[in-house]
């Protein structure tokens, strides 16, 4: 038997030098080396050889089946080396051809006004802070100056979550009272982008998720002048600084006194057009002087301290800027919507 096995070592060597490419390797290793392979058949055998003899054979076979192993490899790195060779040479790989474009994303328009609007403020010396998406009734409201049951609450459709006094927020404006805890005692300059929830029928001018950017300034001395004057400016720096602005009484229970204010009709110059309901007007924004009990749940002096706020949608100024009639397109996912912008 020992005979047997030198002769299938020379045999297999002889068989490895004859290999040529990669899938008569694997034939030869399948039946050489592996489970079925006649290496391992004849080491089976050992049985049936006389006791004394067994060790020497045993040994013997695994030195062979080492030196297989090992020829094996090197054979395997060679007919790889050989194989790529084969294929530069044949031009599989021509080098001298141009790529293929990757197909680049874009923006979501969304996202475009939003780091447009961001932009403008950062000039404006207001810093970007970021506020969860979900929210406690506490925050969202009570700490707003809408206890339970407060009607002004009609005005936010809520999503309510499974989960007692958590919910979807309905407005950016609970992250005025995050950032007055982070800032206390500190003047405050920030905005405060991100999406809002509303429990409302979806309709062409609303869906029930948007962007809004909320405004918070808070120091000494600030006053509606300041209001008036910081958003007009900001007004004229998004729409161009020849935009007329107006504000209307409002009312927020979080502000006092409270305003909307309105742009001049951008499509029509404020001749009167479908967008503006034939007003000339565009509404933007909501706006007021922080309500002095917002500010004490902030941790301010309503007696030192004073400040205004705002908060503004994103998606109406992008459906007047790009003329979109329809706020669903914004969230259908549609590509032959969003690949216009
Ligand atoms: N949170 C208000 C809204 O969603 C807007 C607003 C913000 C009004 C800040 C006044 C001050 O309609």
């Amino acid at each position: 038997m020992l005979e047997q096995l030198e002769k299938l070592r020379t045999e297999a060597l002889e068989g490895l030098r004859a290999v040529a490419d990669g899938a008569a390797l694997d034939t030869w290793q399948r039946s050489t080396l592996g489970r079925r392979g006649i290496v391992t058949l004849i080491t089976r055998r050992v049985g049936e050889l006389p006791k004394e003899s067994r060790p020497a054979f045993g040994k013997r076979a695994n030195q062979v089946k080492q030196e297989l192993t090992a020829a094996y490899e090197r054979k395997a790195t060679a007919v790889k080396a050989d194989e790529m060779e084969r294929q530069i040479a044949t031009g599989a790989i021509d080098v001298s051809q141009p790529g293929r474009p990757r197909p680049l994303g874009r923006l979501h328009p969304s996202t475009q006004v939003l780091r447009e609007i961001c932009r403008i403020w950062g000039d404006m010396g207001f810093q970007v802070y970021r506020s969860r998406d979900v929210e406690t009734d506490e925050y969202n409201f009570q700490l707003l100056n809408m206890p339970p049951h407060h009607p002004a609450r009609d005005m936010w459709d809520t999503f309510y979550t499974t989960q007692e006094g958590v919910v979807l927020r309905t407005h950016t404006s609970p992250g005025q009272i995050h950032a007055m805890h982070d800032y206390h005692p500190e003047p405050i300059r920030v905005i405060l982008p991100g999406m809002c929830y509303r429990y409302e029928q979806i309709s062409a001018r609303s869906e029930i998720q948007f962007n809004q950017v909320e405004g918070l300034a808070v120091g000494k001395n600030i006053t509606f002048a300041d209001l008036k004057g910081t958003l007009s400016s900001f007004a004229g720096r998004l729409f161009g600084a020849q935009i007329q602005t107006r504000f209307r009484c409002q009312h927020f229970p979080f502000t006092e006194p409270s305003a909307e204010m309105d742009v001049e009709c951008i499509l029509c110059s404020g001749r009167g057009c479908n967008v503006c309901k034939k007003t000339g007007w565009l509404e933007i924004l909501g706006c007021g002087m922080v309500h002095p009990a917002v500010l004490r749940h902030g941790g301010y002096d309503p007696a030192v301290y004073t400040g205004f706020a705002f908060g503004m949608g994103v998606e109406r100024p992008a459906m007047v800027k790009y003329g979109i009639k329809d706020i669903r397109y914004f969230w259908s996912g549609d590509l032959r919507f969003l690949e216009q912008f």
